[in-house]
């Protein structure tokens, strides 16, 4: 017999090891792609009689709703939650291992019962995301069925990053509640957590602040819109709309219930047309300023010179703040030309009084302030890239979008940082060469690949590496008015991002990958869901 050189040993085994997750996971389509998973032999059969039984006192029942829910319309009785001492035959039975990471999960199928262990109930709800995924597409529009059986595997699973996020601007096209839980139902089932609101910009001011009701009775609405890329031509159609107090409310709720943040955006001290044609005199010319109906960066913003405006966004944040719960309140900070600022007294005043060297450092005066603000109420700012201009304050977190430079000079700088660059991340650009065969968009190319390219920390240090908190996809709805279209944009982009922010890089294959996402969309499919269904073509 020959004799196998010990030296070379671990290389061995670490090439049978790297090489194995790939065959395994092709039996188990589950987006995104788990940490471990095992194939192992039978079935579990899930039937009207199953029960989810929660061990211990943990407060997972929300955690286990959904999924009973789901259930409820394809096999006829919601599973019942019960609360058990121990684990049961013939059931789901959940329990909480704060030994876990917070958002991690363990999901062991086997024929007699099914084991669901989370760090707490985040990580439960994502071992039932799993689940879901593992049962037959008709549940998801009620199909029956007498039992619904589920292949044995034993999963262990945990996000690489804890910020997984998706943003919707909902104000160059206004979306309907029922819209926006469409919205964060998608997000759920890709297991993202966070749900960036991006609420105001110069064509419409969405949320009503009862301080300043002009926002939403002047601000939400535009008279028209212009007609394909600012032609000239427009279309004679208002367009508004706004979400009252009890909208907010409900839509915070909801997405709680699916373990999703909501983080509104109220834009500063740019994109700020809606709110000055609201209360002119917080621009720095007293106006008249009219809601946008073209698209665009616009001179007009805020007046960093009169404390008024000043004591305007700390009321609307306050009201802000008091609705959403979410630690994190974005503020835009993203192209705000300084034109206006160059040549308004109010704002030289302030640049001579604070001694800033220029409109720049005006700028970071006017964020650092409002961060400030936020801090003193508990809150914490995130800004685009551009609040790096003029100088960030040492906690800001910066959300990168003019690719990855400003997340790498802001991590470099010891700030916590969301990769959400233009170049992988925007999901407003187009998705295939073949921009005839895809409605109209914004220009760009972002294909599914690249988006699955994208690797948060490259060019970080280890210890820059750690102020990555995650990624962010962006949709701009300039050119994207239905929820239909939005799916279009974000399916199954949104897969691939998930799989970024989730699975560890060297576990990662664009193959493998795609394989699942095709899966995966015949669940969209069956949600009724509509995704860009020729990419893969
Ligand atoms: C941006 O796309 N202006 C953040
Ligand atoms: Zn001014």
């Amino acid at each position: 017999m020959k004799k196998i050189n010990l030296l070379f040993l671990p290389a061995m085994i670490s090439l049978i090891i790297a090489s194995r997750p790939a065959g395994a996971q092709e039996e188990v389509n589950v987006v995104p792609r788990p940490v471990k998973v095992q194939v192992e032999k039978g079935k579990f059969a899930l039937t009207p009689a199953t029960v989810i039984n929660v061990i211990g006192d943990a407060d997972v029942a929300p955690a286990c709703r959904l999924f009973s829910d789901l259930l409820a319309r394809s096999i006829g009785t919601p599973p019942e939650i019960k609360t058990g001492k121990k684990a049961q035959r013939k059931a789901i039975n959940v329990s909480v291992n704060p030994s876990l990471g917070e958002e991690a999960y363990t999901l062991d199928v086997r024929e007699r019962s099914v084991e669901i262990a989370g760090g707490s109930a985040r990580g439960v709800f994502y071992a039932f995301q799993t689940l879901r995924q593992l049962l037959p597409t008709g549940v998801e529009k009620g199909e029956a069925f007498a039992s619904l059986d589920i292949r044995c595997v034993k999963i262990e699973d945990e996000p690489l990053f804890a910020y997984r996020g998706m943003m919707l601007d909902v104000a160059r096209h206004f979306f309907s509640v029922a819209d926006v839980k469409t919205y964060i139902d998608m997000l759920a089932l890709h297991k993202m957590n966070r749900f960036h609101w991006h609420l105001t910009d110069d064509q419409g001011w969405r949320i009503k602040i009862e301080k300043f009701p002009l926002l939403t009775e002047v601000g939400s609405t535009r008279p028209e819109t212009v007609i394909g890329k600012n032609t000239g031509r427009y279309d004679s159609i208002p367009h508004g709309g706004f979400y009252t107090r009890e909208d907010i409310k409900e839509v915070v709720q909801y997405a709680a219930e699916r373990y999703v943040t909501v983080i509104p955006e109220i834009e500063l001290p740019g994109h700020a047309s809606a709110a000055l044609a609201s209360y002119p005199s917080l621009g720095c010319t007293g106006g008249p300023y009219k809601v946008a109906t073209w698209w665009g960066v616009f001179d007009e913003v805020f007046c960093a010179g009169k404390e008024e405006t000043f004591a305007f966004l700390e009321a609307v944040l306050d009201e802000v703040i008091d609705l959403f719960p979410s630690e994190y309140v974005h503020i835009g900070g993203d192209e705000c030309p300084k034109t206006r600022w160059k040549k308004c007294r109010a704002c030289q005043a302030r640049i001579k009084a604070e001694k800033l060297a220029d409109e720049h450092e005006l700028q970071s005066y006017f964020v650092k302030r409002i961060e400030r603000f936020l801090n003193s109420r508990g809150k914490k700012l995130i800004g685009f890239d551009e609040i790096l201009e003029g100088g960030i304050s040492r906690t800001a977190t910066v959300m990168s979008w003019r690719g990855t430079a400003g997340g790498i000079e802001a991590a470099r700088l010891g700030n916590p940082v969301v990769m959400s660059p233009n170049s992988h991340a925007y999901f407003d650009y187009y998705q295939s060469r073949d921009t005839k065969a895809e409605p109209f968009a914004i220009g760009g190319f972002v294909p599914l690949e690249k988006v699955y390219s994208l690797n948060p920390t490259e060019g970080l240090n280890e210890q820059e590496a750690r102020m990555v908190q995650g990624v962010q996809a962006n949709l701009w709805t300039e050119y994207i008015s239905t929820i239909s279209h939005v799916q279009y944009m974000v399916l199954p982009r949104m897969a691939a991002l998930s799989e970024v922010g989730w699975t560890p890089g060297e576990q990662r294959s664009y193959d493998d990958f795609r394989k699942r996402a095709i899966v995966l969309t015949d669940r969209y499919a069956a949600l009724g869901y509509n995704f860009a269904r020729h990419i893969f073509d």
